[in-house]
């Protein structure tokens, strides 16, 4: 961050506050209306983060060092298009991409609008068309399984937004994906597949990434190796690229083909025509209502007081405990399996985004940038990685999402996963001291002593904090806008840290190294390696 002297100053008062804060035991005593003080609802997302290590002063302080940081500016400059990724001289525009009908932004001087909405119409008439049957397979069966080809932003937003609304799949239809660059990946994902009934779907936003490249090019050879030719291709693949030259090289018609742009970033994308597969399972209003839950949290996020903006407010206390309270990790703990996925796609969101080590002017950073974002479902990872978020020796503060409403009523299971999910709210925010834990064996016939020594390993430290995180269920509009306002969390984040959080440049060399490994696996040229590449090119070589 670049330090002005009131930056400074309240940088000092935040180092301070960490230093003398109370427990949160001491701080919900203090004040009953805490949890009613620390809440926002928007977009029909609840947060209640009364159970952070914070209190007013923290939580004004907070608010000074964004406005210090020109965070209000940032956001307005976000949705005017402004060129917010400086290194690929780029607007930071997804928000575009769930704007209604009738909204103007400009890239260019150029109203962006009519595009994007024209590309919803395409997608929306080739569901229609593949439903209908009206494109369909080469033996004119319909189409009913759909395979996306692609990786990162490509696969991971998607598939995070396809299992997330399950429930509204519409029946008779399979999605699958194929990301990595493994020939189990592939052999997996194809296995069973009847050709004449599978739509691929190749979704890249370059059209350039090997993995992505390497997969459609299997896909289309197993398509002619089940009696696929040629001219059938543009029965079964389409792609979604701003590369419309190598798409079309690839043999995709310009029918087939599904634009987006360059001011999307590719972690921003599933809400582009990148989300054609998961509008082709689940029906294309369900996108719509997707787009339009985003765009109710844009809106909060660009309207809301500071104070009152919950991405602002989770970017804000993530800033809190990465820089103030030496937290390194952020978990990410889901109490809806239909949400399994949402860790992973926020890795990718947060990590692509603020692992960052300059500044956007090119400075190394003074402060820790993005946090490493772990997680799973609820309450299976209370029989794994809990006891360390309990007991461990870090502070690793967690966001618990869950829906209020489950799709499936089954005896009272959801009953019992909002016990959980509460209860280990409160285990980690209250904890138990020795002297309750030697009360309690004492009382139930251990002896003083007994009690004494394994009381130690009982103590439950508490203090941790933790965001509770809650809608009334997993419609299309609440998934669009959790997601939207993760998004909006991370670029909070970003601004706070003074970083570009829409390039990703760290990701390059090892794909330049990867193809040099690659030609020596062939030419057996190692003259270029290091010693301990040069045996393990060796060993591989020398398994074929
Ligand atoms: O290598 C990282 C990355 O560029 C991501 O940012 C992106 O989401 C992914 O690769 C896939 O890129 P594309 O959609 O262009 O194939």
């Amino acid at each position: 961050m670049a330090t002005t002297t009131d930056q400074t100053a309240t940088q000092r008062k935040l180092a301070l506050k960490a230093s003398e804060l109370d427990t949160l035991v001491s701080l919900f005593a203090a004040d009953p209306q805490r949890a009613v003080r620390y809440q926002v609802k928007a977009a029909g997302i609840l947060l209640d983060y009364s159970k952070n290590r914070i209190d007013d002063d923290v939580l004004s302080h907070l608010m000074a060092l964004a406005e210090q940081q020109a965070l209000p500016e940032s956001i307005a400059a976000m949705f005017a298009g402004d060129v917010l990724n400086n290194t690929e001289k780029r607007p930071v525009l997804h928000t575009a991409l769930r704007q209604p009908r009738g909204a103007s932004v400009k890239v260019n001087g150029q109203d962006v609008m009519p595009e994007v909405h024209a590309t919803l119409d395409k997608m929306a008439q080739f569901c229609d068309q593949v439903h209908s049957g009206a494109f369909c397979g080469h033996t004119g069966k319909p189409l009913r399984t759909i395979v996306n080809i692609g990786i990162g932003g490509s696969f991971l937003g998607p598939k995070l937004v396809s299992d997330a609304l399950m429930p509204y799949w519409q029946s008779g239809y399979d999605l699958r994906y194929m990301a990595n660059i493994d020939g189990t990946d592939f052999a997996e994902t194809v296995k069973g597949l009847d050709p004449e009934t599978t739509l691929f779907v190749i979704c890249s936003k370059s059209f350039n990434t090997l993995e992505t490249l390497k997969n459609a090019e299997a896909a289309r050879q197993w398509f002619y190796e089940q009696g696929g030719t040629p001219e059938q291709v543009q029965q079964h693949f389409v792609a979604v690229t701003t590369n419309i030259a190598a798409a079309t090289q690839f043999g995709i018609s310009a029918d087939n083909l599904f634009p987006m742009w360059d001011w999307v970033g590719g972690r921003y994308s599933l809400w582009s025509a990148v989300g054609l597969p998961q509008a082709l399972v689940m029906g294309f209003e369900h996108f719509s209502a997707l787009l339009s839950g985003a765009h109710e949290m844009d809106e909060h996020f660009r309207t809301a007081p500071l104070d009152e903006n919950i991405p602002v407010l989770l970017g804000l206390l993530g800033v809190w405990y990465q820089n103030y309270m030496q937290a390194d990790s952020h978990a990410v703990l889901v109490y809806d399996t239909y949400l399994k996925e949402l860790p992973n796609h926020l890795q990718q969101l947060d990590m692509e985004s603020n692992g960052k080590r300059v500044t956007k002017a090119g400075v190394p950073v003074t402060e820790q940038t993005g946090a490493v974002i772990w997680g799973g479902t609820g309450t299976n990872g209370q029989h794994a990685y809990h006891q360390l978020l309990h007991q461990g020796t870090r502070l690793i503060p967690c966001d618990f999402i869950m829906p209020l409403k489950s799709h499936h009523q089954v005896s009272d299971h959801h009953d019992w996963l909002f016990a959980n999910y509460l209860a280990q709210q409160q285990a980690l925010a209250f904890g138990k001291t020795e002297a309750a834990i030697i009360q309690e064996l004492t009382e139930k016939g251990m002896t003083t002593e007994a009690a004494q020594s394994l009381a130690p390993h009982k103590v439950m430290p508490g203090n941790k904090p933790c965001n509770s995180i809650l809608f009334d269920q997993g419609t299309p509009a609440r998934i669009g806008a959790l997601i939207a306002m993760y998004e909006h969390k991370v670029a909070v984040q970003g601004v706070m840290w003074g970083i570009n959080s829409f390039d990703q440049w760290g990701v390059e060399l090892g794909k330049v190294l990867g193809e040099a490994v690659f030609d020596a696996l062939n030419t057996g040229d190692v003259s270029a390696f290091d010693s301990s590449s040069v045996q393990l090119i060796s060993l591989f070589r020398e398994s074929k």
